[in-house]
């Protein structure tokens, strides 16, 4: 178990759902700029065969594939990007194994096939509900809900979004927003998890802009910092 909130020099990074869209962009990233990556799948071989493909793209054999369960042993911090419906499920199943560590939600509550409109669960935001399903042992961040997957996959791409971090533990926010520029992006401090309801929210918008201006991936900016 891990208890240290991590430093980028040592972070050992599990992407839960690291097979999909997001979650194989941001583990791309991350293995690009020289972290350790452990990809988590429900299917073994889909894991080493998405681990496998990142480490011939970079030149280096630094990340790995597996099941969610053992992506999850030893890591720094444990990244879930899969699907609203398999949020909570995902979670549960590793639940023992993530005692101590900071695990980022990167999901947004999208209900098919309405996903350009907003739609909140009820209590307001589904990573708050992970929070309270996980409990206090796990300190759960929100991030990324409004990166989109489509440039993730080229690192010399500079994506035109921020990334609002939020969470009830200000060092494991602080940890999230240097996991944000590991994968070159820049995280802001955006409150409490309650204030993830506001993320979580701006992914329908955002879809439904890229649907309107036919774009691929509409993002938002924070204006007025230094
Ligand atoms: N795509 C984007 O542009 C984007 C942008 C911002 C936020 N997000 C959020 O990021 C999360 C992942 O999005 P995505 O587009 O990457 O999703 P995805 O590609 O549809 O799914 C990601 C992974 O989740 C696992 N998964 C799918 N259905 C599952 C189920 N029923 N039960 C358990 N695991 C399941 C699969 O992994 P295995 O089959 O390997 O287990 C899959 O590869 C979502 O919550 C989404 O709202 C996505």
């Amino acid at each position: 178990m891990t208890d240290a909130v991590p430093t980028p020099a040592t972070m050992c990074i599990a992407v839960l759902g690291g097979t999909g869209a997001e979650g194989s962009g941001l583990a791309f990233r991350w293995a690009a700029a020289g972290h350790q990556v452990r990809i988590g799948s429900r299917d073994e071989a889909k894991a080493a065969a998405a681990a496998a493909g990142i480490n011939q793209r970079i030149g280096r054999q630094t990340v790995t594939g597996g099941t969610n369960a053992a992506a999850v042993e030893g890591a720094d911090i444990v990244v879930l990007t899969v699907p609203y419906a398999a949020q909570m499920q995902t979670a549960m199943s590793v639940k023992e194994k993530l005692s101590g560590k900071i695990l980022v939600d990167v999901t947004a509550p999208l209900q098919p096939p309405k996903v350009s409109q907003v739609q909140l669960p009820a209590g307001g935001s589904c990573v708050v509900a992970l929070q309270a399903a996980l409990g206090s042992e796990v300190k759960v961040v929100s991030a990324f809900q409004n990166v989109g997957a489509h440039h993730l996959p080229d690192e010399a791409y500079t994506i035109d979004c921020d990334v609002l971090v939020c969470g009830d533990d200000k060092a494991a926010r602080e940890a999230v927003i240097r996991l944000v520029e590991a994968a070159g992006l820049r995280g802001i401090h955006a409150g409490l998890l309650v204030n993830s309801a506001a993320s979580e929210a701006l992914t329908s918008v955002l879809i439904f802009i890229n649907r309107t201006y036919k774009v691929a991936s509409a993002g938002i900016r924070i204006t007025g910092l230094q």
